[in-house]
């Protein structure tokens, strides 16, 4: 315990962050330690997973002990100076088991489960998503379910109706790329560069969403599903086709018209399933729920039916380990605690 609070030590390694936080009671964060490895798989203008998987083994350990030294700090700062926090003072430990990369998850997971066996203390196993959307309770403290998920990132791209701390309906996913997946695409075909996500939500700024008509793919009536690679495609088509007659594109106005006809679909969905399942509340997690764009267009959408909008700071859409950590809270909470047979599942259903 520390501070008279359930102490968690939680690591998160499901793709290409290596990330380790102290987290109290689920809600307050003593430390969120995230080593990138964006920079790293640049070079090849997507994650590569044997590199991953190689990265992590050299940074969990210290990025662990990094979560625990600056919890230590945050206490001394809080006037609550204990000297050093270590695993006597964690009560358990959060870790994520799926879904990912099977050679990163397993990284994590063996770490998580060393600890554990060292220690004693127990191991809780926290899906990936459900962590993505916990970021929201770390960030909004009064925040509580029933609500409405938007979870949007590089790997996913899921309507979720979360009934309590522990329970959820996935109503939609994509049936092909995730949305993240489609922005760092479509930024690959425009030059931008990896990942595509925040570089056209910037340059869109500057270019008119109207200037090219992108189809709007709502699939069947009442379908919370998505489909995103007809648009990739459509892109392409599109750059391909204005090359070939000899005219130059406008990238502004190329990322603009994608990112308008793809946010229009998630908006419309979003807020259709928070009116047909009575929710007063949305919340947004992953990676592209920073975008600056969709936010906005969130906003006025529900500001429109009195629906009250959360979304996380940026720091806590991407991945990281304090979503973990409060995840884990909860899980524990609910007597969901792990042994150590627990296996990484690149495909874990939520
Ligand atoms: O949640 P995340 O960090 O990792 C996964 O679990 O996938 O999400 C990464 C994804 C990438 O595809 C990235 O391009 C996208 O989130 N992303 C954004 C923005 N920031 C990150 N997409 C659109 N706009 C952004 N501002
Ligand atoms: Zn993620």
């Amino acid at each position: 315990m520390i501070k008279g609070k359930f102490a968690i030590l939680a690591i998160e390694s499901s793709c290409d962050e290596t990330a380790a936080a102290v987290v109290l009671d689920g809600r307050e964060v003593l430390s969120n330690v995230i080593s990138s490895q964006i920079d790293i798989h640049k070079a090849y203008g997507g994650v590569v997973p044997e590199i991953a998987s190689r990265h992590h083994l050299n940074n969990v350990n210290w990025v662990c002990q990094q979560a625990l030294d600056e919890a230590a700090e945050t206490l001394a700062a809080q006037g609550e100076d204990q000297g050093t926090v270590t695993m006597d003072d964690i009560d358990a430990i959060g870790v994520t088991y799926g879904p990912g990369l099977v050679g990163a998850l397993l990284i994590g997971l063996a770490t998580a489960k060393a600890y554990a066996l060292a220690t004693g203390k127990p191991l809780i196993g926290v899906h990936h998503i459900q962590g993505h959307i916990c970021a929201n309770f770390i960030e909004h403290k009064e925040l509580e379910p029933p609500f409405m998920a938007l979870v949007i990132s590089g790997g996913h791209t899921n309507i979720v109706e979360v009934t309590d701390y522990n329970e959820c309906q996935v109503l939609g996913g994509t049936r092909d790329d995730a949305a993240g997946e489609a922005y760092d695409k479509v930024a690959r075909v425009l030059g931008l560069g990896y990942p595509g996500g925040p570089l056209i939500d910037r340059i869109a700024k500057e270019g008119n969403p109207e200037a090219v008509e992108f189809k709007r793919v709502f699939l069947e009536k009442d379908s919370f599903d998505f489909s995103f690679s007809g648009i990739k495609t459509g892109v392409l088509n599109y750059v391909n086709s204005e090359k070939q007659a000899g005219r130059g594109i406008s990238v502004p106005d190329v990322a603009a018209s994608f990112q308008q006809a793809v946010l229009d679909v998630i908006v419309a969905k979003t807020v259709t399933a928070a009116l047909d399942m009575n929710k007063d509340k949305i919340v947004m997690a992953g990676g592209v729920a920073a975008n600056s764009r969709l936010r906005e267009m969130l906003q006025a959408e529900c500001d429109k039916h009195g629906i009250k909008l959360y979304h996380p700071s940026p720091i806590l859409c991407t991945d990281n380990a304090a979503m973990i950590g409060c995840a884990a809270y909860y899980n524990y909470k609910a007597g969901k605690v792990s042994d150590l047979t627990l296996d990484a599942i690149p495909s874990l259903p939520l």
